[in-house]
Order: structure tokens, then sequence, then C-alpha cells
């Protein structure tokens, strides 16, 4: 099978002050300890998916609105609907092994007792969303390959040598994306089953995105200019490449699926440019980074008067 390998150096502390100093990372491992939940036995396996078409919010389901699918017959409709939310769900799988393999890195970079205790409930929290995607998206189609500008960004995540970039990058903007985006699911999916997968998800991620803002509030002050200014710079990337509202940014890969069933891709590009250029389509849109993630860097004060343009010319109100 195959295997990618990735060589990290990592400063591993050990803290022998274990008393807790950091409440509210010590109160927010109290609430992971309760709110642990099994995805063998917490899920109802046993419901059948009804509408196989409509596992996706149709807002998240661009693809079935174009006029190039909706001229395909019907059978053929729903096979673009299944294999585009059989993607999307890959890539949020890919993207919690990502958080799986980060989250064991945090457990040894922290610097706090309390802020590996915490990682560690995180680590199986991510090792249970990989379980549940893994088996919902294996029962709806099938798993595609990770996207690579998503695989170059959590590589980066991991490659970081400063711990508070893994921590801004994984647990602020990528565990942001996931939250905003699990929540969209949960309002908008038709199946029973997948309601119950991203209610559950969602509630943890909102706990992942706890520790990136309690964490990153106190230390964020405490770092040097420099180190400060490489956080802020490593923010951005992250959500330049993944946001794709630059031409040749963002998941390139998706459109492969409506070659696979015989969509004419550039007529399809086409189509898609035409609605994206259309403002009123994009307000109408959800759009996890405008609503979900933006919202925590400007909390957090990351976007600064010296980044805050570069989020402009991307169209972001900052
Ligand atoms: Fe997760
Ligand atoms: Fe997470």
């Amino acid at each position: 099978m195959p295997v990618d390998e990735l060589v990290t150096s990592l400063k591993t502390l050990w803290r022998f002050d274990y008393e807790p100093k950091v409440k509210a990372l010590r109160d927010l491992y109290e609430v992971a300890k309760k709110e642990q939940w099994n995805a063998s036995a917490d899920i109802p396996w046993k419901l059948e998916t009804e509408h196989p078409g409509e596992v996706l919010d149709p807002r998240q389901d661009m693809f079935r609105d174009l006029d190039v699918v909706k001229a395909l017959p019907e059978d053929k409709q729903t096979e673009v609907s299944v294999r585009n939310a059989a993607w999307i769900l890959s890539q949020f799988m890919h993207g919690e092994q990502g958080a799986l393999l980060c989250c064991g890195q945090l457990i040894e970079v922290v610097p706090d007792i309390d802020g590996k205790l915490y990682a560690a409930t995180q680590v199986v929290d991510e090792a249970r969303h990989v379980e549940v995607f893994h088996r919902y998206i294996t029962r709806l189609h099938g798993v595609y390959p990770m996207d690579p500008t998503l695989q170059a960004v959590l590589n980066q995540i991991l490659e970081a040598d400063l711990w508070q970039m893994k921590c801004v990058g994984m647990q602020v903007i990528v565990e942001g994306l996931a939250m905003g985006t699990f929540k969209i699911m949960k309002e908008g999916t038709k199946d029973e089953l997948f309601r119950r997968i991203v209610g559950l998800t969602s509630q943890d991620e909102a706990r992942h995105v706890s520790y990136g803002l309690i964490y990153m509030k106190d230390e964020l002050p405490r770092m040097s200019e420099p180190d400060r200014a490489r956080v802020e710079d490593f923010a951005f990337a992250a959500v330049d490449a993944l946001c794709g509202r630059r031409p040749g940014t963002g998941l390139l890969t998706q459109g492969a699926i409506l070659e696979e069933v015989g969509v004419n891709l550039g007529a399809a590009v086409a189509e898609i440019q035409a609605k994206l250029g259309d403002p009123e389509f994009v307000a109408s849109q959800p759009d996890p980074f405008r609503d979900y993630v933006m919202p925590q860097l400007t909390r957090l004060g990351i976007i600064t008067e010296r980044t805050a343009p570069r989020y402009r010319e991307l169209g972001f109100a900052v």
C-alpha cells in the first residue's frame, strides 16, 4: 500500500511540573474526556442511505446545477453528486489523518503539561474521525486520493519548526474550515446517518478550534517579533493556498470526477467561472473561510496591518 514519507525535526519537550497552569486548557481537557464517543457503537450504521445523490447540502454540490450536468440522464446526475460527495469527504478524511499526525506532534512540542494532556484527547478524536469517514465513504462510493494542494499545506504544517505555526495552521485554520464545513453539511444533508456523523464530528472540531484560540491568544503576545511575523505569514500562505480565490490555487483535482462520468470538463469550468464572476451568486454560497476561518484569525490578531492588504487582495473584508 502507498506510503508517503516526510522527515520532520521536532523539538520534544518534557515537563516536570505537573500541576495545572493554564486553567482554560485543563477545563477543555475535562470536557474532551466527557464528550468522547465511539465510532463503532454510537453511529447508527444500520441506517440505509436513501438518497445517495443528496448527501451534500445542495449549495456544496456545485456540479449538480451546471447545464452540462443537467443535460445528463437522471441516474448519471445522481452519479455526479455521489462521486462529488465521495471526493469532498475523501479530502476531509485525508485532512483528518493530517490532524491526527499533527496532534501527535503537538503532544511533543507544546511547552505546557495542560497543552500536552489536552492534545492527547484530540489524537483519539482524530483517529475516530478517520475511522468514521473511511467507513462512510467506502459505503457511499470509494476513496479518492488527496488533492496535492491540501497535501502540500498539511505537509507544511507537519514540517513547521515553530509549534505556534502548527497550532495556528492546524487548530485554527484547518480545524475552523472543518468545523464550518461539517456544520453546513449537517444542516443540508438528506441522509440521517451522515447527519449523525457530521453532528458528532463538528462537536469535536469546535473543541479543537477552542484549543487553538485559547492557546494562541496567550502565546502570540509572548512571541518575538520575527517569530510572530513568521506565524502571520504562515497563516496567510495556508489560507491563500486552500481558499482558491486566486487562479491556480485551491483544490484543483475535483473536476476529474466530471470526466469520469463523461462530462466535458472545459464546458463545466467555463460555466463555473461565469457563476463565480457573479457577486450575488458568490454571496449566496456558504464560505467556511469567510464565515469561520477569517473571524477566528481576526479575533486572534493574526491579521495585522502588515498582512491585511494581502487578505484584501483575495477579497476578504478585513
Ligand atoms: Fe477531525
Ligand atoms: Fe479536528
